[in-house]
């Protein structure tokens, strides 16, 4: 983000008022601040409270060996009674807890709380049959079918972890991922759909085995659900179809209460090095807090509202917000296989209408888009069931957030600006619908319970007016506990940076404007941001030379009007590359289809540059502010830390002739 667009943000001087109506019902008013801020572990316990223990916590929080905390300690709960049968016991097994809007038109399914009930413990008991013990990891690779969350929650159910890995991921992506959390089961479909077409899965999966079983790890079963009907290469010794194992299991299943910090689930997501790291959630905590501020965020009334959060469940936003934290509190939600505008622009709107959705959750990415196909589209559509907006995953601009407001949202609803990260596992700054008069762009405030700053380098606050570091300064119950299998690098990578004052670095920049309300700016590590998803940069390099032609790679994240960053790749190619002349084009398409397929769709560079050297300083250090200066196609800054200044005449010059 440019300097001028910063302080552009921030005179930013709109404000928006909750609706009074809204005001006096909201689920959490504006003494919640201070009751946390007086007892902030009696307010967790307070929240902890909603749901049902079998054993009560003799504890809130042990904080003894810090970075490494213990929430609710020798409390017991099963994450799947509570997110089903307690809605059931309670009388509410005909409420709709998914209503199924499949991508081809036709394709619908309402699925009550009781027939969840009876998914659940039918896949718990398959999954049981199959061997899976607690304990036991299994890789999930779906689409967004109604059997993805009844495999997440049976696997909830019986105390196996689980992975939930992205659809859109490669079979490279998914196999490293399988190896590292050594799923024992991978749940998967033939395929999904994807505009109108069937997309295989299966055969992603039977690659990944291989990935795996090269680097010493055997998968042991293979669930596939049937979806798409397509012809998929079938292994007797390892595969079973769903609808053999699961639809023939018994319906009653006893849940078994956990330890509140029973590993729940890992969720890979990109960091600074090449390897995605594996964010541990456990269940006590994660489960406390992710329905607490779905309830409190979302203003959540569960006997009338219908929420939608158009989030793929691999994702962490699906996880604490489409599972976990909308079942525990006895939601009613959208699940939507399709994507935005297929079979035509309006489907979203078209689905909020016919299924009265009262709160909508999305990313500024799709707005964005949205926005470009203009007003006339959505203006088709009766959207005035809505009631509150929310938005993750990236910086929202102001006009996005006006648009959303205005046009989304007919100018009644409250819109949230949700801040927070896989490794965070729920929300923790973000406005309150009922309290806060919201600010075009800004995340606001630290929910209650959470405590947050904007630290200097040496960790020390800044004044209003002022930007620095986006810190967490105390222990909340549903952060990572580790990473998968590497402690030393969750110590390193979140609690090195500011040791000695103890805080939490997220990896963001962030400002606080003149009033003291906070501004999420991006990351300040070599990490991006393309449509709300991570990506980072060593990761793609690390495709990148992967491939023979290529001797070097320089990856960074360059501004981009719709995705918010694009990846941009600056590549050395090897001499026997270029030895009979190069073909450029030809060149950079195989590198992005290499990049494809080693990661997936997401990662594929917006541009790939060949050129003849990278900018790096005396040490070795590539320099990727500058090339971010020719990504973005700004005159090139400061070059005096350069080993060799003349390079980056070099790339600008090849730049200026490559079109
Ligand atoms: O940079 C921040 C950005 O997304 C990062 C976390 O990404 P991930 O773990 O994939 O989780 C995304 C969904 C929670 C953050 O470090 N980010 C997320 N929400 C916002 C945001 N940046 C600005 N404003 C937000 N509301």
């Amino acid at each position: 983000m440019t300097e001028e667009t910063l302080s552009n943000l921030l005179h930013e001087n709109r404000r928006f008022e909750p609706p009074a109506d809204l005001a006096a019902a909201a689920n959490v008013k504006a003494d919640a601040y201070d009751a946390a801020a007086a007892d902030r572990e009696g307010f967790w316990a307070a929240a902890a409270d909603r749901l049902s223990w079998a054993t009560k916590w003799d504890r809130v929080l042990d904080w003894d060996n810090p970075p490494f905390a213990k929430w609710f300690v020798g409390g017991r709960l099963n994450v799947a009674y509570n997110c089903v049968d307690r809605h059931v016991e309670a009388g509410l097994g005909d409420r709709v807890a998914l209503h199924w809007v499949g991508e081809p038109v036709e394709d619908r399914r309402d699925v009550t709380y009781a027939e969840l009930q009876a998914e659940v413990s039918k896949a718990a008991n398959a999954l049981t049959s199959l061997g899976v013990a607690t304990g036991d990891t299994v890789a999930i690779y779906m689409p967004m079918i109604p059997e993805a969350i009844f495999a997440m929650l049976a696997c909830a159910r019986i105390g196996a972890p689980h992975t939930v890995v992205f659809g859109g991921f490669s079979a490279e992506a998914l196999g490293s991922r399988i190896e590292d959390f050594k799923a024992k089961v991978v749940i998967t479909s033939d395929g999904g759909y994807r505009r109108g077409a069937a997309s295989p899965l299966k055969p992603a999966v039977d690659e990944a085995r291989g990935i795996a079983s090269r680097s010493g790890h055997d998968v042991e079963k293979v669930l596939v659900v049937r979806r798409t009907g397509q012809d998929i290469a079938w292994d007797e010794s390892v595969d079973v179809w769903w609808h053999d194992v699961v639809d023939s299991a018994s319906p009653e299943h006893t849940p078994e209460p956990f330890d509140a910090e029973h590993p729940l689930f890992v969720m890979y997501t990109s960091g600074t090095t090449g390897k995605p790291k594996g964010i541990l959630h456990t269940t006590g905590g994660y489960l406390t807090q992710a329905a607490f501020t779905h309830w409190e965020v979302f203003d959540l009334k569960p006997e009338s509202d219908v929420y939608w959060c158009t989030a793929d469940i691999g994702w962490i936003t699906g996880h604490s917000y489409i599972v976990y934290g909308p079942l525990a509190n006895g939601a009613t939600q959208v699940l939507y296989e399709g994507t935005p505008d297929f079979p035509e622009r309006g489907r979203w709107w078209q689905i909020i209408a016919e299924k009265k959705v009262t709160i909508f959750y999305t990313a500024p990415t799709a707005i964005r888009s949205f926005m470009k196909q203009g007003q006339e589209i959505p203006d088709r559509h009766d959207m005035s069931s809505l009631r509150i907006l929310g938005s993750v995953g990236e910086p929202i601009n102001p006009e996005a957030y006006v648009w959303y407001r205005h046009v989304i949202g007919g100018d009644r609803t409250p819109v949230v600006d949700t801040w927070w990260q896989t490794e965070t596992g729920a929300i923790m700054i973000s406005p309150l619908p009922g309290v806060t008069a919201g600010k075009p762009g800004s995340a606001m405030t630290a929910l209650p319970g959470v405590t947050a700053e904007v630290v200097s380098d040496e960790g020390v606050a800044v004044p209003n007016g002022s930007g620095g570091y986006l810190v967490l300064t105390s222990p909340w119950p549903s952060m990572l506990r580790t990473i998968w299998g590497d402690d030393e690098r969750y110590v390193d990578t979140y609690w090195s940076r500011f040791r000695e004052e103890g805080f939490y670095f997220a990896g963001d920049g962030a400002k606080l404007d003149e009033d003291g309300d906070l501004w999420v700016l991006g990351r300040v590590d070599d990490v991006m941001n393309v449509s709300g998803h991570r990506l980072s940069t060593t990761e793609i390099e690390s495709a990148l030379v992967s491939h023979p032609k290529v001797a070097e790679a320089a990856v960074v994240g360059a501004t981009d009007p719709d995705t918010g960053q694009a990846v941009v790749a600056f590549v050395i190619l090897r001499e026997t590359a270029t030895a009979d002349g190069v073909d450029l084009t030809g060149i950079e398409k195989e590198l992005s289809d290499h990049v494809r397929s080693q990661i997936g769709p997401i990662a594929k560079p917006r541009q790939i540059m060949i050129v003849p050297e990278l900018p790096k300083t005396r040490s070795g250090k590539i320099m990727r502010r500058l090339l971010r200066d020719v990504a973005e196609k700004r005159e090139v800054g400061d070059t005096t830390t350069l080993a060799d200044s003349s390079i980056m005449e070099l790339i600008s010059a090849g730049q200026a002739t490559s079109t």
